[in-house]
């Protein structure tokens, strides 16, 4: 694959001497040495189209312009590589084969946000690729692209990693913040949004693994290029972790645009040949999509949208016919009402309540209405709640009723399931 802009084309840049024999740091030196205006270098990233890689797809150039400028206060920047949705596994791909690609990702944004410190916080159960980023950030202190005055540049910026404790809320946004102050891991009202009141309360921008890590190649080669490699609003490659009933889970850098049937394909095709079921394509939180409308679809914001569904963060959670959806949901509730924080009640019990209903559906003891039931704690939670978490724990409910409504039907009425029997 020549157009790949995260992942090398063989091996691992796992080393500053490996990153900079393809060309790395030398994007950071230019603009330094030359003093590039930061508008000039925002400017591309606009261009470049480049949308959030951490789910909802926010424009990345927009909201780097929300930070302000020329106020007499720090700026922060944190990554976000929390990484805890079902499905999701390629951020620490990325930071284990292209670390330093997301560290200059890093540095040039702080240089164009004014940002002199920043933060990685990475989920706690991926301890060895904490400890390669220490190395990592350190081979960068040493080389000269870290610290104070950097380069002669008098620009100063400091990076730090920190690890959570593997909270899959920590995730989001805010609790981030409040972990990454020592607090307990639970959102903040917004607004205001942390691009005003953020990190100790000063502004501070917030982006996903693999969103910093495209900045390099798009200053380098210029928004235009970048763009160009995907489909129009969706520029781009976007790299898409595919699991469960393929031959070759892992994770797959493609253009966006691209069919679903070419990365199901490079995935090794359904295992052993099985009918493809269903297909969640965008991590546990986004609506599922039956196996047939999915081999109709190209994998990029738009279409996925208008197939009442959504990219996400790219973790494509491929489900055969020998799939119970049932016991598929009810897996995925449980995470849920495990993951809620506990700060908003109708999240707090709606959860559980989801996940117990299912739970007896599941086992044969489920009752008339429960399937009504489900629908409106769903309805209940979704946007009753500080955060997305709520609408990310009623989201698959309601999409597996929609689509597999009769195999719920099943197992309320005859007490077990029609696809395992
Ligand atoms: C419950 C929850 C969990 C989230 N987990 C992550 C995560 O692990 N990684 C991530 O980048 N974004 C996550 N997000 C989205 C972040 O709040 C935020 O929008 C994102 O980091 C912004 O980066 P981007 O603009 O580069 O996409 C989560 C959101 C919610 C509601």
């Amino acid at each position: 694959m020549t157009n790949n802009v995260i992942f090398p084309t063989e091996g691992t840049l796992a080393s500053i001497d490996a990153y900079r024999k393809i060309g790395g740091y030398q994007i950071l030196e230019q603009v330094l040495t030359d003093k590039t205006p930061p508008e000039k270098l925002l400017e591309e990233i606009k261009n470049s189209g480049l949308r959030g890689r951490g789910g909802a797809g926010f424009p990345t150039g927009l909201k780097w312009s929300f930070i302000p400028r020329g106020l007499p206060t720090d700026v922060y920047l944190v990554c976000n590589s929390d990484e805890g949705e079902p499905g999701t596994f390629k951020d620490r791909d990325i930071m284990s084969k292209n670390p330093h690609q997301l560290i200059e990702g890093m540095i040039l944004a702080a240089y164009i946000m004014g940002a002199t410190r920043g933060y990685n916080y990475i989920h706690g159960e991926i301890w060895e690729v904490y400890e390669l980023m220490e190395k990592m950030v350190e081979e960068a202190h040493q080389a000269g692209y870290l610290g104070e005055n950097i380069l002669n540049s008098g620009f100063s910026f400091k990076l730090h990693n920190h690890h959570g404790y593997g909270a899959y809320i920590c995730g989001e946004e805010s609790a981030l913040l409040e972990s990454l102050e020592g607090k307990k891991g639970q959102p903040r009202y917004k607004p205001p949004f942390p691009a005003s009141i953020g990190l100790y309360g000063k502004p501070t921008t917030i982006n996903n693994t693999e969103t910093f890590t495209c900045i390099p190649y798009i200053l380098r080669h210029g928004g235009k290029k970048f763009a160009d490699l995907g489909i129009p609003n969706n520029g781009g490659t976007k790299v898409f972790s595919v699991s469960g009933h393929v031959e070759r889970p892992g994770n797959y850098e493609v253009p966006l645009g691209t069919p679903f049937t070419d990365l199901l394909k490079m995935a090794g095709g359904v295992r052993g040949g099985n009918k493809l079921k269903a297909v969640i394509p965008g991590g546990s939180s986004v609506p599922v999509v039956p196996g047939d409308t999915m081999l109709t679809l190209t994998m990029d914001y738009d279409c996925l949208g208008k197939a009442g569904t959504m990219l996400g963060a790219g973790s494509v959670i491929v489900m055969d016919e020998t799939v119970c959806m049932v016991q598929a949901l009810v897996r995925l509730s449980y995470f849920y009402y495990e993951e809620s924080c506990g700060q908003c009640t109708p999240c707090r019990e709606g959860t559980g309540w989801l996940y117990r209903v299912l739970k007896r559906i599941a086992n044969g003891t489920g009752r008339d209405g429960d399937l009504e039931l489900l629908i409106s704690i769903s309805n209940k939670i979704d946007g009753r709640t500080i955060c997305g978490l709520g609408a990310a724990a009623a989201t698959p409910v309601r999409s597996f009723l929609k689509h597999f409504r009769s195999e719920f039907e099943a197992h309320v009425n005859n007490g077990k399931c029609d696809v395992a029997a």
